[in-house]
């Protein structure tokens, strides 16, 4: 076989044009993603070996050599890991596996700015072509532990590579940047220079547990000292932040730092991150979650499920048990006991450091507003730790612009209040104009405002916080106290909801009147357990077939329609006409809460014809 040159997949080459024409102003963190690649490809060589006894690979000497030469202008980057086969280095150097990239590309078009660019190339993280960032020619051979023939890549960043076969490879791989012209005005550094590849080696590759070497010398750069097996006392936010960097491929510090060490019966270190920023795919259906996990040292596995929920996804870092097999499979680790113990007390320690965290409002904020759909989501799951998520919670309400909590709620609830007041919908304005507001907003009763589509699950698992009911403006028989309907008007109204009822039996279960209507004459209400509109919208959207909800139309007994129309049918029960406008009455409801009218088309024609004969 000879050489061959392929295209980039189409994400790929876009990717690689903001490489190129340098986007992001952090040249320097490209060393930092090709030593995190070759530390990962020691890692993985290691494991390998020590799982397999009859791979062919040699193990004697693990490393990480740089090599330098102001003469012809490159950098070398070289580990004796895994390696690469032919398919590999097409497959993972060709394209981007990543989830997401179609959605940061397309956000990197629309926006303008280039601070908003770099935030979101440096939230995506680009690993292996952000060395396009400082080399115009960028040269990869590899050859994979235990095969015989290597792969050479080579590509200047434009659309295509080239590759071939090439017998003399030594195991591992080696990247070879072939320099830009230095260029300080634009952050491109000489990394021709020892003294610079050292300062960056120090400043964000330190922690790496394999040595870095420069040239000839045998003293490696960085001080390899696994950071979670160090005292807190020892490690610098910096240290913390740059490791951060290293496990969650994020190019941004991250909001808070965890570090934990247990002793006794089963020892582990922890060292955890909540990030400062939501990745792209943290609601996408493929995406990662978990920490890495290490046994003694030893490198096991990324994104370990077992050892975090899937609500704390958004979770990065390290936890090192002592005593677990390397062996160990991830089908295996779910069952663990230890690992169980573990994981509840990890997330035991992140929910009280978010509680402590809630002590700064800013810092809070900022976190609830990347990750708090996400935190929901621990209230349908976790029924352990259900408190703790209550307390965490940030909802908008119809007391101010501001979010509230649960607790702030209800110390100022009124003193006749007995229940906590929400309202699903799919937007703000949707839910504070609703009709099921007015009697609750003219009491002065504060509503909480619930549009995350996760949000219409939870409020079902939860009934109650603090000892008061959640319950929907929008469900059940609305109690307050003073509106009650008495008796009499019950019964002065009992022969046209009766009648209702028969005439709109396809479209509801029961027509009653209402005490949560001021100003509108109709709404409609679900029974304390019925589907919500948007989440019966949701499951269909979701392509799930329901049978329709039938709900519950209550009227306002003061309203001149509702009078009116109760006057009209006591004169002539049998008028054609009351029959329409009970319909309208219906359809005039359903509007109200943003529903949908089952036949739009008719209902326009029933209200142009009544507006015709007004005028
Ligand atoms: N030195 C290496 N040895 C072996 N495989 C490598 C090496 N460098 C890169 N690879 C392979 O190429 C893939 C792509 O690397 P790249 O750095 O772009 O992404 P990543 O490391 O998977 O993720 P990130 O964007 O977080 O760095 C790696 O996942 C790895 O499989
Ligand atoms: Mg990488």
């Amino acid at each position: 076989m000879s050489s061959e040159t392929l295209e980039f997949q189409a994400e790929t080459r876009q990717l690689l044009q903001l490489m190129v024409h340098s986007i992001y102003s952090n040249k320097d963190i490209f060393l930092r993603e090709l030593i995190s690649n070759a530390s990962d490809a020691l890692d993985k060589l290691r494991l390998e070996s020590l799982i397999d006894k009859d791979l062919e690979a040699d193990t004697s000497d693990l490393h990480i050599a740089l090599e330098v030469s102001a003469e012809d202008r490159t950098l070398t980057v070289r580990d004796n890991g895994i390696g690469m086969s032919r398919d590999d280095v097409v497959q993972l150097i060709g394209t981007i596996a990543k989830s997401g990239t179609a959605e940061m590309l397309r956000k990197m078009r629309e926006s303008k700015d280039a601070a908003a660019k770099q935030e979101l190339i440096g939230q995506f993280g680009v690993g292996f072509y952000s060395t396009f960032m400082v080399a115009d020619k960028v040269t990869l051979v590899t050859r994979r532990a235990g095969e015989k023939g290597g792969t050479r890549w080579e590509s200047a960043g434009e659309g295509t590579y080239e590759i071939e076969p090439v017998d003399d490879a030594p195991q591992g791989t080696s990247v070879t940047l072939h320099l830009k012209p230095e260029d300080t005005d634009d952050q491109l550094h000489d990394y021709a220079a020892d003294r610079k590849i050292r300062e960056i080696v120090k400043r964000y590759s330190d922690f790496i547990a394999w040595p870095i070497r420069l040239g000839d010398s045998d003293t490696p750069l960085n001080s390899m000292k696994a950071l979670w097996a160090r005292p807190r006392s020892e490690v610098s936010d910096e240290e913390y932040h740059e490791f951060y960097k290293h496990v969650s491929h994020d190019w941004t510090d991250p909001l808070e730092t965890i570090h934990m060490k247990a002793e006794g019966t089963f020892e582990y270190e922890a060292l955890l991150f909540i990030p400062s920023r939501a990745p792209f795919d943290l609601f996408m259906r493929e995406g990662k979650r978990g920490v890495q996990l290490y046994v003694k040292r030893v490198f096991i596995m990324d994104d370990c499920e077992a050892l975090t929920p899937q609500y704390l996804r958004f979770v990065k870092g390290v936890v090192d048990a002592h005593d677990l097999s390397l062996n160990i499979s991830r089908e295996i680790l779910q069952q663990d006991r230890q690992i169980q113990v573990v994981r509840r007390r990890l997330v035991k320690k992140v929910l009280s450091t978010l509680t402590e965290m809630r002590e700064s409002k800013e810092k809070y904020l900022g976190f609830w507003g990347e990750f708090g759909r996400a935190l929901k989501e621990g209230l349908i799951d976790d029924a352990d730790n259900r408190d703790a998520l209550l307390d965490l919670l940030l909802l908008p309400s119809t007391a101010s612009g501001e979010l509230t909590s649960l607790r702030d709620y209800v110390s100022r609830m009124k003193e006749d209040q007995k229940d906590i007041y929400y309202m699903t919908g799919e937007s703000r304005a949707m839910v504070e104009h609703s009709p099921h507001m007015e009697a609750f907003l003219a009491k002065g009763y504060e509503v909480l405002i619930l549009t995350d589509p996760v949000d219409e699950v939870w409020v079902e698992r939860i009934t109650e916080f603090d000892g008061k009911q959640l319950q929907s403006i929008a469900k059940g028989q609305v109690d307050l106290g003073a509106t009650e309907t008495p008796a009499e008007q019950q019964e002065e109204f009992a022969p046209l909801l009766k009648w209702l009822g028969e005439k709109l039996q396809d479209d509801v279960k029961d027509v009653r009147l209402s005490s949560r209507l001021t100003t509108s004459a109709a709404c409609i209400v679900g029974d304390e357990h019925d589907i919500t509109p948007t989440l019966e919208k949701m499951y269909r959207a979701m392509g799930q077939e329901l049978p329709r909800t039938k709900r519950i139309l209550e009227l306002n007994p003061t309203h001149p329609l509702v009078t009116g129309l109760r006057s009209a049918f006591s004169a002539a029960p049998d008028d054609e006409g009351l029959v329409e406008t009970a319909e309208l009455l219906h359809g005039v409801a359903l509007l109200a809460e943003g529903g949908e009218l089952a036949d739009p088309a008719r209902f326009t024609r029933l209200v142009a014809d009544r507006l015709a004969r007004s005028l």
